[in-house]
């Protein structure tokens, strides 16, 4: 299957998650474009998307967002998958309660119910000081918030085979495999 794997970053740590995921899933013998969701022209050129963002200020970031606005359609008519990346896992209770009741992201949220994602993860993803502002930094201290880079490559990696075992399924039964001849034995290809 041809897949895309695309990302919306700021800092990089939901490029690499991206990376990992798509790393994944060609390791199951499928081809796999992995690339910023702002490169990408037309999902419908994809069997499957597979769709992630960093969140800032409870959203997806505006090229995330603005690429679901552009292939809600092509996306509505093929298997999605999509994660949020933040910062939950380096915050306090408080945080934890905040997050927990705050629902999906703006910018993807309002997409949801026209595409329908098999399944939207949230990972903790990796946030430093550098990364915000001073008054970023004091909403965060407040929230009980400790910087750090709290991705769980195990809980990545379980959610790709997961995803990988589902495209399996999915695979037409009569869809030969790579490099076997689509047509029946004696049968003139001219
Ligand atoms: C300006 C800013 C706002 C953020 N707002 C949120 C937020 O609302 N919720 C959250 O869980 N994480 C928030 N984060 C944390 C990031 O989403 C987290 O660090 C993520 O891993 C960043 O991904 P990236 O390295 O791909 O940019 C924010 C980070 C920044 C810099």
């Amino acid at each position: 299957m041809v897949i895309l794997v695309g990302y919306a970053s700021a800092h990089g740590s939901t490029r690499e998650i991206a990376e990992r995921i798509g790393g994944r899933l060609r390791e199951h013998g499928n081809s796999v474009d992995i690339r910023s969701l702002a490169r990408v022209a037309d999902a419908g050129v994809y069997d499957a998307v597979v769709m992630g963002s960093a969140i800032h200020n409870g959203a997806w970031l505006r090229e995330g967002s603005e690429f679901l606005r552009r292939n809600c359609e092509a996306l509505a008519a093929r298997p999605v998958w999509a994660f949020s990346v933040g910062s939950h896992a380096g915050l306090g209770r408080l945080g934890w309660w905040m997050i927990a009741h705050a629902g999906d992201p703006k910018g993807l949220a309002e997409f949801e119910p026209d595409f329908g994602p098999r399944d939207h993860h949230r990972f903790a993803g990796a946030f430093y000081r550098r990364h915000t502002s001073f008054i970023g930094n004091v909403i965060f201290r407040a929230m009980g918030g400790r910087y750090g880079d709290y991705r769980d490559w195990a809980e990545i990696d379980a959610w790709a085979e997961h995803i990988a075992a589902e495209l399996e399924l999915l695979q037409p039964a009569a869809m030969p495999k790579a490099g076997a001849s689509p047509l029946p034995a004696g049968a003139n290809p001219a």
